[in-house]
């Protein structure tokens, strides 16, 4: 069973569907989940159950992958009521959540900024511009930052978890290039490419951070640690000089534009 524990859950569920319904029984939903990057080792340590909860649940998924190994099916005859506890976050990762928020208003608007997309005038160029700083300046300069060169620092950053989220931001940062340029060419195919591509993968990759990766990280914090990372956020805002204001300003202004 130990080999299992380091292999990935979407994995073991393609070799052995019926682990799908039982994860789905105690409220875990891998199946659909399209994050697709916890090994089933990190599923435990993720969805924090009561130890004798989590030995029902493996000694189950057990009977599925050696079911030579176990005379009687381990299943319940009813279904496990699933811990339905929301994760309340510390005040710092707190601040990155709120964060999200503010991108994700972005994002939403992208299909309709994508198509009213207008390089001809003056305020349909302004937009595009705008749009960009708010990807530059407060996803990335911002926000990426804090959790790049603060946060991620707690942690042993070669597990594959910070590598997929490295890898979204990397392929973040070329969209906006590659938008940058198209803004200057006025390229509006192009442009409208990249935009809804940054799209679709931020709105994953917050997807990732707000349910798997913040819970589990906030979980792995000690008090000092997370007062520590409070102060740091609070001083790199200082520094880094980004008002959200006009951020949010520009936001409601676009939300009103496009209903
Ligand atoms: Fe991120
Ligand atoms: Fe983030």
């Amino acid at each position: 069973m130990e080999s299992y524990r380091n292999k990935g859950i979407k994995d073991i569920i393609t070799e052995f569907p019926k682990v799908e319904e039982i994860l789905d029984e105690y409220g875990i939903g891998c199946g659909p989940c399209t994050v697709g990057i916890c090994l089933l080792k990190d599923i435990l340590d993720i969805h924090k159950m009561a130890p004798e909860k989590e030995q029902e649940l493996m000694a189950r998924i057990e009977t599925v992958i050696y079911p030579e190994r176990v005379e009687e099916p381990a299943a319940p005859t009813k279904t496990v009521q699933p811990d339905s506890v929301p994760h309340v976050f510390s005040a710092p990762m707190q601040v990155l959540v709120n964060e999200h928020v503010l991108i994700k208003r972005w994002l939403a608007l992208i299909p309709s900024v994508v198509e009213n997309i207008d390089l001809t005038t003056d305020v349909g160029v302004q937009i595009i511009e705008d749009g960009i700083d708010l990807i530059r300046s407060y996803a990335d300069r911002l926000h990426h930052a804090k959790e790049e060169d603060i946060l991620f620092t707690y942690f042993d950053d070669s597990e594959k978890i910070f590598q997929v989220i490295y890898e979204d931001h990397r392929t973040a940062r070329n969209h906006v290039k590659e938008m940058l340029t198209d803004l200057e060419r006025k390229d509006v195919s192009s442009l409208s490419k990249h935009l809804t591509a940054y799209g679709i993968l931020l709105a994953e990759h917050i997807k990732k951070e707000d349910e798997i990766l913040f819970p589990w990280l906030d979980r792995k914090l000690a008090d000092s640690q997370v007062a520590e990372l409070a102060e740091k956020f609070d001083l790199e805002d200082k520094q880094i000089g980004v008002d959200p204001k006009k951020y949010q300003s520009f936001l409601d202004w676009l939300e009103n534009r496009f209903g």
